[in-house]
Parts: structure tokens; sequence; C-alpha cells
């Protein structure tokens, strides 16, 4: 039985892999459970030298790379072409949004993303955000929340528009894009200041 799930193991645990841990099997009620504990720098020193590749896993390519690159800077670094109405995203989030969110963004399970009680409470998208691109950002990579990463651009640029039309920010015929929604100045911006520091002694 040992001797059975050992070689297998010996198949899909890499040579080097073993050669740098400690294997421990021991058997309960019939069934072999297998433990690793990491070996201590002056075990790996006397094990093996590891080999150049682990002959596992492939390399990154370009269109790999691009779907997990995602983020959209302040400035709209990052934006990919496409662009969405009001109109648009009123559509959108009434299928997908309006649920958490609330029919007019007012909250529900979900936070509130429409109001601008400049008291900040609650904090909304309207007060408390000092940049609208982070709205394609945030909505692009985690919203709708039980699906992420399935809005197209256009979408997500029509969502951005509807959620800033809600909150008085632009005007109900304006168009999102790559230009347009990094050129919007945010209510919130003066409240935030840029984080300059250099890591040194003025950081506690
Ligand atoms: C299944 C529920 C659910 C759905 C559907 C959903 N959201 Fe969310 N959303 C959340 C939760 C939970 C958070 C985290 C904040 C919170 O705890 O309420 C959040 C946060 C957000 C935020 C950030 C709020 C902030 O101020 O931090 C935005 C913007 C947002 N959602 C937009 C959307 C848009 C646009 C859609 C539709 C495409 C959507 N959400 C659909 C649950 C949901």
């Amino acid at each position: 039985m040992i001797g059975t799930d050992a070689r297998v193991l010996s198949r899909v645990v890499p040579a080097a892999t073993l050669a740098i841990t400690m294997l421990g099997l021991s058997i309960t009620g019939g069934r072999v459970s297998v433990t690793y504990a990491q070996a201590t720098p002056r075990q790996r020193a006397s094990s093996t030298a590891l080999p150049d590749t682990f002959g596992f896993g492939r390399p990154a390519t370009p269109d790999a790379i691009a779907k997990l690159d995602i983020d959209v800077m302040p400035d709209g670094t990052g934006l990919p072409p496409g662009s969405g109405t009001v109109a648009d995203g009123a559509q959108t989030w009434g299928r997908f949004c309006r649920g958490c969110h609330g029919p007019e963004g007012e909250g529900g399970s979900a936070a509130p993303l429409v109001g601008h009680d400049p008291s900040g409470r609650p904090l909304t998208v309207g007060n408390h955000w000092p940049y609208a691109t982070t709205l394609y950002d945030y909505i692009n990579r985690a919203m709708p929340r039980t699906a992420p990463g399935t809005l197209t651009p256009d979408q997500v640029y029509g969502l951005a528009a509807w959620i800033l039309a809600k909150n008085e920010i632009i005007a109900d015929d304006a168009v999102m894009n790559a230009e347009t929604l990094p050129a919007v100045v945010m209510p919130a911006l003066g409240r935030f200041v840029p984080d300059d520091r250099r890591g040194g002694p003025e950081v506690r």
C-alpha cells in the first residue's frame, strides 16, 4: 500500500521538490496521508542542486498577461477602447446591479453608490471618490459581485456614465470613453492629498 502510493507520488511530485522536503507517510484506517515539512536551510544546503527547470508550467503568453493586466490608473492609463452612454448604463444597471445596489444606486444589500451629502455620510462615489477612472477599474475588476470580469468595455463605460450622471457630476447626455472619463473632475478630489512620502523617518 505505502509502496504503491509512494510510487505514484514520486511520479507526480517533482524529484527536486522531494529533495528539499521532508516527506512523512502515515496510515490511518487504511488511508495513506502525506505530510510535508519545509527543509531547514541546512538540510537544503546539503541536498543536491536544484535543476534549471522543474519541467512543468509554460511561459506566460502576451495574451495571458493582457487578460490579467487590467488596472486603470487615475489619469486613465489602461482604459480600453469603447464607449457608453448614460442610457446604456441604465439598461446594464437594471440587469446586473440594481438587485444589490438599489434601483437608483441608493444602496440595498450592498453599498450606496449615489449621494452627494458633502458631510461624507454615507460614503458614495459622489462624495468620496477622488477619480472617476476608479469606477472603470473597480466595476471591470469586481462587479457584478457574482460574475466579475463578464462585462464588456462598452457596458462598463455605460455604467460609469450612469453612476456619474446619477451623482449629478456629468450631464445625462454625456458619453464616457478613454478620453472623457479621465477628464471628469470629481467633487471629492480636494478631500485627498497625494502621498509623496519617500519611506524615510517622516513615515510613521
Ligand atoms: C450580488 C450583489 C452585487 C451585485 C449584483 C453588484 N454589486 Fe457592486 N458591490 C457589492 C458589494 C457587496 C460591494 C462591496 C461594498 C459593500 O460591502 O457593499 C460592492 C461594491 C461596489 C462598488 C464600490 C462601492 C464603494 O464605494 O466602495 C461599486 C462601484 C459597485 N459595487 C458597482 C456595481 C455595479 C456597476 C454592478 C453591476 C454591474 C454591481 N456593483 C453589482 C455587491 C454587488
